[in-house]
């Protein structure tokens, strides 16, 4: 029995190791059996490495290896050599040599998988998390990981050159109105009261500020139990971040700073900052969305003021209701019947009513279901609203209520610069957003609520506004289409905060029950602060080329919040239900 005495990573053999004795551990990526000659391509952390087991170099290695299987780990020792002229493989780094066997050690073997290591990208998803310690040993899975921990190692690195300190926070917390559902925690010793996993540590990085850390940070986990997406999972790490006596910009200019370290240190490449700023009500009305993708234009264009003494039946009905229409044009493109049927239906799949299109043909004449409507003068000024419209474009309309109408539009302004391979790759476009409105309406409690949280200072002027028209003093920062972190300046006086906690429907009995001791807080000396959060996974997708943010999480929940590996949410028996005073509703208890 070989000693385990581990000297080299198979994929750091090099030059220097030629001719020497190392010794290599790993698992068996691919055995090729020559007759005499049995060939294993070795995987660790580092990378591949060929190893040769030849009997007259050694018949007992040679005999082992007669026994590999892929993914068996084993231990092997021999000497570097070069490979023979005509079987070098410059596609690898190693290609270069093999090791000559000399003695191998099986420390365990392994059953045939369940999916190949190297196709795992054609494998289902559900089985990848099934199996995601598998799937993790894949190349571009632990790349990844490692991408995840070098940009959080430069976090944490930046942020202590800037005097910030780490502070945990607590998991175990309180439910809080107004933000995303929480995730609750029963515990044994407190029957009839729960726990609330935190949606972000935002009440208690704002306590640190009153406690005088000045500057704090955390790579936080925060839980909410919202509905999935591809850039949504129900836990998720935050760069969490809070600053006191410091203002927008200062926020701002560390973030960009930070980014730019970032990228530097990463990609190697030169980030411009300070970024650029785009105020909501702008974004919203350009491109249908707080978040817009600014690496191409294809703005939306508000075209109702040419429309208000229209025949045409249904847009009449829409103005005159105060609503509005709006159009994307698609220059130098003439779509064919079939793709304008396609784009109808995806408008509606958008949200939309319904899509008119106008097509010009090369001559300039329109063609359209509405083609009777559009008189010359009504072109005339269509074009000069919007003046890409011309030959060989396309016009797509939609009408309705403003906020609805307009998200269509942004989420059709995507799907066409998708399908016409129209946004420039290899960018990265930052964009902070800022001047959100502070309340929002929430039609299920028929109640404004906070945009941000209830926590973000209005701006200037509040007092005397009503509450639709209050700016709120947050920002988004959005990166390619994707909002990566979201702060505010927060409210540090009490009475500020007793008015919006009343705005937003919370008594005063209510607001002292829920927030009592932040009410206190803020009259025991609180600086003016602010911060920001991060969304760490969905940075890292981006830096990582990928799409789903469960590609650069070690071990993410499916589109259903259910971990397959772990199979859970899962059922508890009933004597532990008992001793944390629960009862299951039956529909509750379902295994999925
Ligand atoms: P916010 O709710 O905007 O702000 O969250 C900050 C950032 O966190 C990321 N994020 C998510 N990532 C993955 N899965 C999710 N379910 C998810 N939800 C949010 C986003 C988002 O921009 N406490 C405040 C910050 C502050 O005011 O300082 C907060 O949490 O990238």
């Amino acid at each position: 029995m070989q000693f385990f005495e581990r000297t080299a990573f198979c994929g750091q053999v090099n030059e220097a190791h030629l001719q020497k004795k190392i010794t290599l551990c790993g698992w068996v990526h691919r055995r090729r059996d020559h007759g005499n000659l049995i060939f294993v391509d070795l995987r660790d952390r580092q990378g591949l490495m060929q190893v040769v087991f030849d009997p007259q170099v050694s018949t007992q290695a040679h005999k082992v290896a007669e026994d590999l299987r892929s993914e068996y780990v084993i231990c092997v020792t021999g000497v570097v050599v070069d490979r023979m002229p005509g079987t070098i493989n410059n596609a690898l780094a190693t290609g270069k040599w093999e090791l000559q066997a000399q003695t191998l050690t099986i420390f365990s073997t392994s059953k045939a998988l369940p999916f190949s290591i190297e196709n795992a990208d054609e494998v289902d998803e559900e089985l990848r998390l099934k199996y995601r310690y598998l799937d993790l040993r894949r190349f571009d899975m632990q790349k990844r990981l490692a991408l995840r921990h070098n940009v959080i190692f430069a976090m944490r690195d930046f942020l202590n050159q800037e005097a910030f300190y780490e502070i945990e926070t607590p998991i175990l917390t309180r439910n809080t109105p107004g933000g995303a559902r929480e995730f609750l925690v029963p515990s044994r010793i407190t029957h009839g009261a729960l726990y609330a996993l935190p949606q972000s540590p935002q009440l208690y990085k704002q306590l640190l500020i009153v406690a005088g850390f000045e500057r704090y940070f955390q790579v936080a986990r925060c839980f909410r139990d919202e509905d999935l997406r591809s850039d949504r999972q129900p836990e998720f790490t935050q760069l969490d971040i809070e600053m006191s006596f410091i203002k927008e910009g200062d926020i701002q200019d560390l973030i960009e700073r930070l980014l730019a370290h970032l990228w530097k240190k990463i990609l190697g490449k030169e980030l411009t900052i300070p970024f650029e700023h785009m105020d909501y009500t702008t974004a919203f009305a350009r491109y249908g969305s707080d978040k817009p993708d600014n690496r191409f234009e294809m703005p939306i264009h508000d075209i109702s003021s040419l429309l208000i003494n229209t025949e045409i039946k249904f847009i009449k009905n829409v103005l005159d209701l105060g609503g509005k229409v709006g159009a994307l044009c698609v220059p130098n493109t003439v779509f064919t019947r079939s793709e304008l049927d396609g784009w109808v239906t995806k408008a509606q799949k958008c949200g939309a009513k319904g899509l008119l299109w106008i097509r010009f043909k090369e001559d300039g004449s329109p063609d359209s279901p509405i083609a009777k409507f559009l008189e010359a003068d009504f072109l005339k000024q269509l074009q000069t609203i919007i003046k890409e419209a011309g030959q060989a474009s396309t016009l797509f309309v939609v009408a309705g209520p403003y906020q609805e109408a307009w998200e269509v539009l942004g989420r059709l302004r995507l799907a066409l610069a998708q399908s016409l391979n129209i946004i420039p790759q290899n960018v990265f476009n930052f964009l902070w957003i800022t001047d959100f409105p502070l309340f929002e309406y929430d039609a299920q409690t028929k109640q404004l609520k906070a945009a941000h949280h209830p926590f973000t200072a209005p701006q200037d002027g509040w007092e005397h506004q009503k509450p639709q028209d209050m700016k709120a003093r947050a920002y988004d920062l959005v990166l390619n289409g994707n909002e990566i972190g979201g702060g505010s300046i927060r409210i540090h006086d009490a009475h500020v905060q007793r008015k919006i906690f009343e705005l937003i429907g919370l008594s005063e009995q209510a607001a002292q029950d829920k927030f009592g001791f932040l009410l206190e807080a803020q009259e025991f000396g609180y600086p003016p602060d602010g911060g920001i959060a991060l969304g760490i996974d969905r940075l890292i997708m981006l830096l990582a080329g990928v799409d789903s943010i469960r590609e650069v999480i070690a071990f993410p929940k499916n589109q259903r919040g259910f971990d397959p590996m772990m199979e859970t949410p899962s059922a508890v028996d009933d004597t532990i239900l008992k001793e944390y005073g629960l009862r299951l509703l039956p529909t509750i208890k379902k295994k999925e």
